[in-house]
């Protein structure tokens, strides 16, 4: 069965590839050095990736978030309690784990004290978390001009998370970003604040000038959302230096403890022959490089970031875990070729709670993709697969899986067009599989899912050429299936 027989399917960690000389830990103790392991979404974000990076997070040393920031939103149930990470890697419920978010990620520090306080509370320990002192700091501004950004793209707006990312990720291009290990010095924080804030402020006060003229043609009972009060009533309090200033060097003295070189910690872990796991946010098809730009996130989720965003070189990844829903959803605007839009859509919406963990947004659902997963296969070169949510397609018959997309002219199209033109208007073509009527929340076993389920899994991993190795067969931690052999537990 194609799932099960991939050329590197086998125990957890998994042998280094093979061809490939196996890395030394140093003369002194010669030891073969375990791999490291991506996690990466393969199709529009919320796949269950925080399912999948708890579980296998019982089997590695260290996990590390190498992108994106609190747009991104994971959900874990465990013994019926649900636990909410935005910018705490997944694995932090492990207390024997190191959790790092890695340079490549961008972090509101008054949300990141916030989900350290919320975890306190219910008596989870963060002594393990370690912050990268290179990765960048949403700031105040950051979140003003993201909301200002989509106010003013009106219709064309991206439906981002408005939490500051694109801002943010600007100006550590820019080199006017404002970094953790800033939060140490007031006098370093200061000058960088108000070299970034300055020319903010004018983009600011413009649209504030822009919306109040808006406001006034519309009445002045139109509704506001979130940031835009603030950025009418300008001069905003967030935007004050001093106030700025004083706020984040308070942030400063409460994350010190946690600030660290996280890329030492990943080499350091991996030349001791310890799993390091690479956790990626959102996913393949909003990477600013390779998704559906502009509808994509600011920052690179695919595999190969994880090498930049966390500090490690190519060679030090061996294995990449694609996370994928049975069907597809996407948040936000952008092309979505296998999008419902009848009853099986809502169906899909309802049983699935399709709603966002970071905005509360429905998400737009749809049948599962095999062009843009086998595109997403290729771009991480994934090793295995994973299909959350299987159950959630319980009694929906016939099951739909597109396979081609045909252009507006006609032309048959068996690989992800790369012309925006062309995706936005392609139209997906499916091939049907028999659905299935049984309850499988509670299979555990291959042998236990009907074969109309085992023979969709097969289809999916045959068209897009890697093995299943897990299957989500409902919310909690324990609902789930391996395909072949169990990782067992090598962790140090
Ligand atoms: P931003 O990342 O907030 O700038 O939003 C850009 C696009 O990425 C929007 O379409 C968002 O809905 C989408 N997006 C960002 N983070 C996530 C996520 O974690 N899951 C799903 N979509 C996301």
């Amino acid at each position: 069965m194609a799932r099960i027989t991939g050329s590197r399917a086998g125990s957890w960690p998994p042998a280094a590839s093979p061809g490939r000389a196996t890395r030394v830990a140093g003369d002194r103790h010669n030891l073969p050095v375990m791999p490291g392991v991506v996690i990466v979404g393969a199709q529009w974000g919320d796949e269950g990736k925080g399912k999948v990076t708890d579980l296998l997070a019982d089997r590695t040393d260290v996990i590390v978030r190498f992108q994106g920031g609190n747009n991104a939103g994971h959900t874990i149930v465990r013994d019926g309690e649900t636990f909410k990470f935005h910018l705490i890697p997944s694995g932090i419920l492990h207390s024997d784990k190191t959790c790092a978010i890695g340079n490549g990620v961008v972090l509101d520090p008054r949300i990141l004290l916030e989900e350290i306080d919320g975890l306190r509370r219910r008596g989870v320990d963060v002594g393990n978390l370690r912050i990268s002192a290179n990765a960048h700091l949403i700031m105040p501004y950051h979140v003003l001009l993201d909301t200002a950004g989509e106010m003013k793209l009106g219709k064309l707006s991206l439906g981002t998370t408005r939490r500051g990312i694109g801002p943010c990720y600007a100006d550590k291009a820019l080199r006017l970003g404002i970094r953790v290990q800033d939060l140490l010095d007031e006098k370093i924080l200061r000058a960088k604040i108000r070299t970034a804030l300055e020319p903010k402020q004018q983009a600011l006060r413009e649209l504030s000038v822009r919306r109040r003229k808006l406001r006034k043609e519309a009445g002045e009972g139109a509704d506001r959302e979130g940031g835009e009060q603030a950025i009418e009533d300008a001069p905003d309090p967030r935007l004050d230096l001093h106030t700025m200033t004083e706020e984040h060097v308070s942030y400063g003295h409460r994350l010190e403890p946690h600030i660290a070189d996280t890329a030492r910690l990943c080499w350091d872990a991996l030349d001791a022959g310890k799993t390091v796991l690479f956790e990626g946010a959102q996913a393949t098809l909003l990477d600013l490089d390779h998704g559906t730009y502009p509808f994509v996130t600011s920052s690179n989720p695919i595999a190969g970031a994880a090498t930049v965003g966390a500090g490690v070189g190519p060679t030090d990844i061996d294995e990449v875990w694609g996370v994928a829903k049975a069907y597809a959803t996407r948040v936000g605007a952008g092309p979505f070729p296998t999008e419902l839009n009848e009853d099986v859509g809502r169906q899909l919406l309802e049983r699935g709670h399709e709603y966002g963990t970071t905005t509360g947004r429905e998400r737009r659902c749809g049948w599962i993709d095999l062009i843009a997963l086998r595109y997403a296969v290729r771009l991480n070169r994934m090793t295995a697969l994973t299909i959350t949510k299987l159950d959630v397609l319980r009694g929906i018959d016939p099951l739909r899986v597109a396979v081609r997309y045909r252009s507006k002219e006609g032309a048959i199209l068996d690989s992800f067009p790369y012309h925006q033109s062309i995706l936005h208007s392609a139209v997906a073509e499916y091939e049907e599989l028999p659905g299935f009527d049984a309850d499988i929340e509670g299979c555990r076993k291959e042998a236990e899912l009907p074969p109309q389920a085992r023979a969709y899994l097969d289809f999916i991993a045959d068209f897009v050429g890697v093995p299943i190795r897990l299957v989500g067969v409902g919310p909690d931690r324990e609902q789930i299936v391996w395909l072949g052999e169990e990782p067992t537990l090598r962790a140090a």
